[in-house]
């Protein structure tokens, strides 16, 4: 019987993975003039890094990790993200250190959540992220915010919504996760049992409960926005400042709860507005995260990021009918006609190759008309046509798909010719 794929992965075959190149080159490309260099880390870390930094009482901890014992008995897990990653590495590597600060990076990768797959929801996606350790200066906030916004604008998505809220610092954060408590205490019960858990270790959780969602406590829930002192606020309003600096628009929702732990001052998601998009539309989610390194174990360093998934990138441009011409063609397509010019045919293709020109050729024997009509398909910008009759001449003929013109040229002379051509 045939094998078939994992549930929630997918094959990018060629003709869609041609996209995913020019969205990841387009990011390596603004990453380059944003400043923000590669990171690569491993695809599996210990256990204890998610549960630690992630946060051990959110829904990627609890319930979606890809955890296995390795042959040693380690606890492994598959990394769901890639901040957590990024920030042991910093630790680990004492890039805290480093002349050049703050220390700006990006990866790109798969990540695994087990999760139930359904549209844009896939249990590996690969993530492209950004992270800023070092700054506490609002502005990298707006700048994190811009470089995602930019790689969408770039690639063509115009219906695009910015949503910000502030989580505040530690002290506006006891503050409100008291509120929330005396909030929810007294119809506890009426929640779900994961809720009830989150009342004491993280009360916060419960505003971002899938199953809750519609009981009315929700919506009348003490907003953090009124429990920010007067520096959190401050730094929130230069956030906006900034944004509206960039015209960048946004949105403040202050139910806007990220789905992980390590959040304080600015969260943002960027969603999709196209219709059609499916139920979820949240493309890309990051924030500060001040804390994380400590808890990591390095020292006090402040932290901003970003990630979004190719999936949904790709899907927002189907949504959007964006048109993105990317089968360029190739630049010359060599038929043959006889034994002797078929084999000649070998190292001429290769000299064309080394020359930069992409280049094909039959190997299936086929008869000249099909030999073109392969041209057609390959989109090939040039047909070089070598009989043995011109081989002998030292000749071959090169016709002009898009003109129809044919010029013959000297054979030991064609690749620097066929150069000049282009
Ligand atoms: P996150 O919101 O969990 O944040 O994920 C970021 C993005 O990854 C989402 O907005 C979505 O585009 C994509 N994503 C997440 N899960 C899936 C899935 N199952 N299938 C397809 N795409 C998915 C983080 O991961 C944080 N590390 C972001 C961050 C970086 N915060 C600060 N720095």
């Amino acid at each position: 019987m045939a094998i078939s794929i994992p549930r929630g992965t997918q094959d990018i075959l060629p003709g869609e993975v041609e996209l995913w190149q020019l969205i990841e080159q387009k990011a390596r490309e603004l990453c380059e003039k944003y400043q923000y260099q590669e990171i690569r880390t491993p695809i599996f870390e210990h256990t204890e890094l998610f549960s630690r930094g992630v946060g051990d009482t959110t829904d990627i901890v609890q319930k979606e990790m890809y955890t296995f014992e390795d042959r040693g008995g380690r606890s492994l897990t598959l990394r769901p993200e890639g901040t957590a990653s990024t920030v042991r590495a910093f630790v680990e590597k004492k890039l805290f250190g480093s002349a050049n600060q703050p220390v700006k990076l990006y990866y790109m990768g798969p990540m695994f959540r087990y999760e139930r797959p359904q549209s844009g929801r896939f249990r590996q996606f690969v993530q492209f992220g950004i992270e800023a350790l070092g700054s506490n200066d609002p502005a990298i906030d707006a700048e994190v915010i811009s470089l995602a916004m930019n790689l969408y604008k770039e690639m063509g998505l115009k219906k695009l919504k910015l949503v910000i809220n502030s989580l505040g610092d530690k002290e506006s954060r006891i503050a409100h996760r008291e509120a929330l408590v005396q909030h929810f205490k007294p119809r506890i019960h009426e929640f779900c049992s994961d809720c009830q858990n989150r009342l004491e270790k993280n009360p916060l959780r419960i505003l971002d409960c899938k199953q809750d969602r519609e009981h009315e406590l929700m919506s009348t829930a003490p907003s953090i926005l009124e429990y920010l002192n007067d520096d959190s606020k401050a730094y929130f309003e230069k956030v906006q400042k900034y944004l509206t600096q960039l015209e960048i628009p946004f949105e403040v929702d202050a139910n806007l709860v990220r789905g992980l732990d390590y959040y304080n001052h600015t969260a943002f998601e960027i969603m999709s507005d196209a219709e059609g998009f499916g139920a979820i539309t949240t493309l890309a989610g990051g924030g500060r995260y001040n804390g994380l390194v400590e808890e990591i174990g390095g020292p006090e360093t402040p932290g901003i990021g970003f990630a979004l998934s190719i999936e949904r990138f790709i899907a927002a441009l189907k949504a959007e009918g964006v048109n993105i011409e990317i089968n360029q063609g190739i630049d010359c397509y060599l038929i043959t006609l006889g034994e002797e010019a078929k084999d000649y045919s070998v190292g001429l293709l290769q000299q064309l190759r080394l020359a930069g020109i992409s280049a094909e050729r039959d190997y299936l024997n086929r008869k000249i008309k099909a030999q073109f009509k392969v041209a057609d398909r390959l989109k090939a910008k040039f047909v070089a046509i070598l009989g043995d009759e011109e081989l002998k001449n030292n000749k071959i003929n090169v016709k002009n798909m898009e003109t129809g013109d044919q010029v013959e040229l000297d054979l030991d002379s064609f690749v620097s010719t066929f150069l000049e051509m282009q």
